[in-house]
């Protein structure tokens, strides 16, 4: 797919860090302790384990699109 995009709703993330785990090239902790994602566009190659992040969070806060 092109140009997906991840986003998480940040006051929902309990910071569990597997989606910074799984996919570090697109979540990272931010300042506050909560997971962001810092790329604007999924690098083609990271498409997949960005959807295994998204699935795997606890809380369900990701969505990739
Ligand atoms: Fe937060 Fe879910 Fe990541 S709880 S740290 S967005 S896996």
């Amino acid at each position: 797919m092109k140009n997906m995009k991840a986003k998480i709703d940040r006051n929902g993330c309990i910071a569990c860090g597997i989606c910074w785990d799984i996919c570090p090239e697109v979540f990272r902790m931010a300042e506050d302790g909560l997971a962001e994602v810092y790329v604007d566009v999924i690098p083609e190659s990271f498409e997949e384990s960005a959807k295994e992040a998204c699935n795997s969070c606890p809380v369900s806060v990701i969505t990739v699109e």
